[in-house]
């Protein structure tokens, strides 16, 4: 693991007891999945069949699946974020397995083959290579299996400044190509603005050609590309919030759906 990347495994540690917290767990304990429709149907159905989670957080995601009849596997690399994951599918009395591992590591730690790989809502910010991210999605699959991405838009790097802060809402300030690491000093948290985890974190930029390149390198057979107005926090930054009078004129989030064959 890079240093980078173990920076980051410190600050989602510090997150992750907000989240389980802030994350409609009851709801999620009462037997409702907490996927929205659009990712649902964009999935497809997905009883009976073998699911891994890449980034699966505190698990909320991915025993949603198991309640929707999946088989599931949540891979993370954040242990304190996996220990609530593994409390809950206990407490559920879902039989679901989460593997601590930097998805960087996962090519020679897993040799499991699933029929979907899932991954969403802050993934490729995370990642230091999306090649390695995309071979590692093909690795996963069996021949005809499915990879789902739902994430924010590349074309948000465009909002931020030199600072990696965004301007006023709607504002066009950086630059879409611009290739560095963001450094921030400190953590800030989409689910309770007044939380800031003492950690520096670390995060990357891809833009759409990198991603969408980087997945067909890898083997896997593009079916569709779908952009939203839209963003998937409310508050993930003061401009995120889908306010009735938010403009809808840029990209804010984005799926994709891939085939292994
Ligand atoms: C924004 S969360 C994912 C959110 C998830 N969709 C949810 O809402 O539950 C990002 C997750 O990525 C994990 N992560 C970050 N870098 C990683 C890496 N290199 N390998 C594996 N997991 C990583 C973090 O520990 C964190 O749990």
């Amino acid at each position: 693991m890079n240093e980078y990347t173990r920076a980051n495994q410190r600050g989602w540690d510090g997150l992750a007891e907000t989240h389980f917290r802030n994350y409609h767990i009851d709801t999620l304990r009462g037997g409702t999945p907490l996927i929205n429709d659009l990712i649902r149907g964009e999935v497809g159905p997905v009883a009976g069949k073998t699911l891994c989670h890449l980034l699966c957080h505190i698990g909320t995601d991915t025993l949603s699946w198991a309640l929707l009849g999946a088989r599931v596997t949540g891979i993370d690399i954040s242990p304190e974020s996996l220990r609530y994951a593994r409390q809950l599918a206990a407490e559920m009395q879902i039989d679901a397995s989460f593997i601590e591992a930097d998805v960087m590591d996962v090519i020679d730690r897993v040799h499991e083959q699933f029929d979907i790989v899932f991954s969403s809502t802050g993934v490729l910010c995370w990642l230091p290579d999306i090649r390695r991210y995309a071979r590692t999605v093909r690795h996963l699959l069996r021949e005809g299996g499915i990879f789902y991405l739902f994430d924010g838009h590349p074309f948000r790097a465009v909002q931020l400044d030199d600072a990696g802060e965004y301007g006023p809402a709607g504002s066009l300030q950086g630059d879409y190509f611009r290739r560095q690491v963001w450094h921030y000093p400190t953590m800030g948290d989409y689910t309770d603005p007044d939380l800031v985890v003492a950690a520096d974190s670390y995060e990357w930029h891809w833009t759409m050609g990198d991603i969408i390149s980087a997945l067909c390198e890898a083997g896997l057979r593009i079916e569709f590309l779908h952009e939203f107005p839209r963003y998937f926090y409310n508050g993930y930054t003061p401009h995120d919030v889908p306010a009735a009078d938010a403009p809808e004129r840029f990209p804010c989030t984005f799926s994709l759906r891939a085939r292994a064959d």
